[in-house]
């Protein structure tokens, strides 16, 4: 299915359906109304739909909205999800939405409409026979919230791009295809695009990528896009783990660990993500996307455990595990991104099943020595509903990944703080004289579902491609 949004002033009063929001308790509906539908058990509750025939439009789509006062961004873009897929299953075409809560949030509200319209609308379905029929919503308002139509507009689509190649699989979407992407990207909005192949790797002295490259058929490839406008304020490097399948190597995973790690590139996505948007909305900042991409196999030729690398910024790292890939090829992007010498460097990664454990499925770890990065993240964060949470970059856990024969070694000496070893880790390749705030995110659990949560559906979700739009253009 593909939903197609516009905005307009006044619209012509009919179609297929109309999306209305209503407040718990129905206060503001009429009597007959308010018992037609306290008939069909809803009472505007966060979540609940429910459906009226109309004359001008053939359905009426009521959608709660919840109690008033604990109403946010996030219970809008739920319920304009939840009209989406209410009026895609009533097989309307022709759907007009009114911005909900506009009363209460303003711009903010057209904003989040539009991306709840679009999150909620988006299916992974271009390989079934029967897909989903396409779907135009006309959200009205007025020419004062326009550019918050856009902004959400653009957020919600570079989202729906990200999850869109998530979910292609392994024998699709592998190295050489991701560094076809980041150029399809260049061509459209005039970036600057390298693509570093084997060779070129090698000049570099990019060891983590090789190594974990070696073992595929499909090349490892690094790739550097750059979008730098004439007046920047700021410079910012985004890293992106665009492992496009994790077996887990030689240390290979069992099936029921395997199977959905063709989402382990879901780091990298984001970042393309995030350039789509900001080659639409221009923002005064110079951003930088390095995405180290490879695929993760055994092989004759793969790496092996007891391995050892030494990488361009002189650390030297033993191999204990070659499941504990992503952190080999990200060690290369941040030594690479530090030359770039950034305000910020992000990076955000699929990086380990312990951030899961931590936090669940719904919430990414946050690790950064920036108390202000993390304070504006973690509220940025709670708006558009991509939960953040903070870990500690625990110095005392550094003792856990001390190598025996080399400086550092790839995995914990014991499974305990998983996530935090595995940060600890790349702060190694982390410059610290040329980077002034670096930021690590652990999106192991939000960036691929099991099952559908809030306005997506299974699958990949685009985290947390409109946090980081956010960031950017804040930081203007
Ligand atoms: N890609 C995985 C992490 C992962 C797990 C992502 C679950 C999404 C869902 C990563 O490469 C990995 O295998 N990590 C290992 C690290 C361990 C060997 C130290 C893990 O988490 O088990
Ligand atoms: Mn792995
Ligand atoms: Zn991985």
């Amino acid at each position: 299915m593909e939903v197609k949004v516009s905005y307009s002033s006044q619209h012509k009063g009919k179609g297929d359906a109309l999306i209305t929001g209503v407040y718990e308790g129905l206060k503001e509906l009429e009597q007959s109304e308010k018992e037609r539908l306290k008939a069909l058990n809803f009472s505007g509750k966060k979540g609940e739909v429910a459906v009226l025939p109309g004359d001008a439009f053939k359905a009426v789509i009521y959608v709660g909205l919840g109690k008033k006062k604990e109403l946010n961004a996030d219970s809008v873009r739920l319920a304009a999800a939840k009209g989406v897929k209410k009026a895609a299953s009533l097989k309307a075409k022709k759907v007009v939405c009114e911005p909900l809560a506009l009363e209460k949030l303003e711009g903010d509200a057209v904003k989040a409409t539009v991306e709840g319209l679009l999150l909620g609308g988006y299916t992974f379905d271009r390989y079934k026979e029967e897909k989903k029929e396409s779907l135009k919503v006309t959200v009205v308002g007025t020419s004062e919230h326009k550019e918050s139509f856009r902004l959400g507009r653009v957020l919600a689509e570079a989202a729906n791009y990200t999850r869109s190649i998530v979910n292609e699989p392994g024998n699709v979407v592998t190295p050489e295809v991701l560094a076809q992407k980041a150029k399809e990207l260049a061509q459209e909005f005039g970036f600057e695009c390298k693509v570093f192949d084997e060779k070129k790797l090698e000049k570099n002295q990019m060891v983590g990528i090789l190594t974990v490259g070696r073992g595929s058929k499909n090349p490892p490839r690094f790739i550097h896009l750059a979008y730098k406008p004439k007046k920047a304020k700021k410079r910012i490097v985004l890293v992106g783990k665009g492992v496009t399948f994790d077996s887990g190597g030689l240390n290979i995973k069992p099936e029921q660990f395997m199977k959905t790690m063709k989402s382990d590139k879901a780091g990298a996505c984001a970042v393309l993500g995030i350039m789509r948007a900001v080659g639409e909305l221009k923002p005064e900042v110079e951003v930088h996307a390095l995405i180290p991409t490879v695929e993760n196999m055994p092989d004759g030729k793969a790496y092996r455990p007891d391995d050892i690398i030494v990488y361009r910024n002189g650390k030297s790292v033993e191999v204990h595990s070659t499941d504990a890939e992503g952190r080999l090829i990200l060690a290369d992007a941040l030594i690479y991104g530090s030359e770039l010498e950034p305000d910020y460097m992000i990076d955000m990664a699929t990086l380990t099943g312990a951030c899961v454990v931590a936090l669940g499925h719904y919430t990414s770890g946050l690790f950064t020595e920036d108390d202000r990065l993390a304070k504006t993240l973690t509220e940025l964060s709670r708006q558009t509903g991509e939960k953040l949470w903070r870990l500690p970059l625990d110095p005392d856990l550094k003792e856990e990944i001390k190598g025996t024969w080399a400086d550092i070694q790839n995995v914990g000496k014991s499974r305990y703080g998983g996530a935090i070893t595995a940060a600890l880790f790349l702060e190694n390749f982390v410059d610290a004289d040329k980077v002034k705030s670096w930021a690590h995110l652990d999106i192991a659990g939000p960036a691929f579902l099991s099952s559908p949560w809030k306005y997506y559906e299974a699958g990949a979700t685009g985290q947390p491609v409109r946090t980081v739009v956010e960031f950017i253009l804040r930081e203007v």
